[in-house]
């Protein structure tokens, strides 16, 4: 079987890919750091979470798409850390931390995204919703024990009739990929909702400068950038938008 391949630029970057490949997967690809929070390889894409959203289209006139969803097109130009996209992800971070502020998996995604407060009222939920557990249920342990019920506020996931489910392996993979509870964030202020202080020794600086988070002696040398905004983490130089006039 051939398959045709694709070609795109991320990020100027020209790419070429087979068709039917989703931009994620290009970026992956190409070495490209595209965050995300609902898709897992081997499971099918959801778009849940909204964290892997990147730009598409001519850059006066761009379109937000989540990249783990959309399937890379002909000639298609992607950006996927661009000013807006960068502070959309910040909110959204924001969002989860106040929804789940228990989950380390979000507050370090919150850290290394330079997220240092937080505008929300703190809801202390345990599930954002993400529906990696239904996924892993259905599509790698072939249980189908759990799915979403309900509707806006109440939707959630549970299983049939709210009962223990017969179809239940007890193999815990949904709890093996739950992001809201694979880690407990066990930081010195986890009972409040943004943690700041995450254990796992990973400077969010790598990822994003940001001279108020870091908390190493000066010129530790780790993010010194070159003209621009030097992503280390994925070798970019973010594009300031051109203010409108
Ligand atoms: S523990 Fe049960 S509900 Fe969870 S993935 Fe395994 S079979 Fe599905
Ligand atoms: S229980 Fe965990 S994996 Fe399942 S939808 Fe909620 S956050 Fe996602
Ligand atoms: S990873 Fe793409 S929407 Fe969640």
């Amino acid at each position: 079987m051939s398959y045709m391949n694709i070609s795109l630029t991320i990020n100027g970057l020209h790419v070429d890919v087979p068709e039917g490949t989703s931009i994620l997967e290009a970026a992956q690809t190409y070495g490209i750091n595209i965050p995300t929070l609902c898709h897992l390889d081997g499971l099918s894409s959801y778009g849940a979470c909204r964290l892997c959203i990147v730009e598409i289209g001519p850059a006066e006139n761009p379109k937000v798409v989540s990249s783990c969803t959309y399937r890379c097109e002909e000639g298609m130009e992607v950006r996927t850390h661009t000013k807006r996209i960068l502070d959309t992800r910040k909110i959204i971070l924001e969002l989860m931390v106040c929804s789940t502020p228990g989950s380390k998996t979000i507050q370090d995604l919150a850290s290394a995204h330079g997220v240092i407060q937080t505008r929300f009222r703190p809801e202390n939920e345990d599930c954002i919703l993400c529906g990696l557990c239904v996924r892993m249920c259905a599509e790698q342990m072939m249980a189908g024990a759990i799915a979403f019920a309900g509707r806006g506020p109440d939707r959630h996931i549970t299983t049939p009739f709210d009962e223990l489910s017969e179809l239940c392996r007890h193999c815990g993979g949904c709890m093996h990929v739950c992001p809201a509870c694979m880690y407990r964030c066990m930081g010195p202020k986890a009972d409040t909702t943004l943690c700041s202080a995450c254990l796992n020794l990973s400077p969010s600086c790598v990822e994003v400068y940001d001279q108020q988070q870091c908390w190493m002696p000066p010129s530790c040398g780790t993010c010194v950038r070159p003209e621009g905004n030097y992503l280390p983490a994925t070798g970019l130089i973010i594009e300031e938008e051109k203010a409108t006039e």
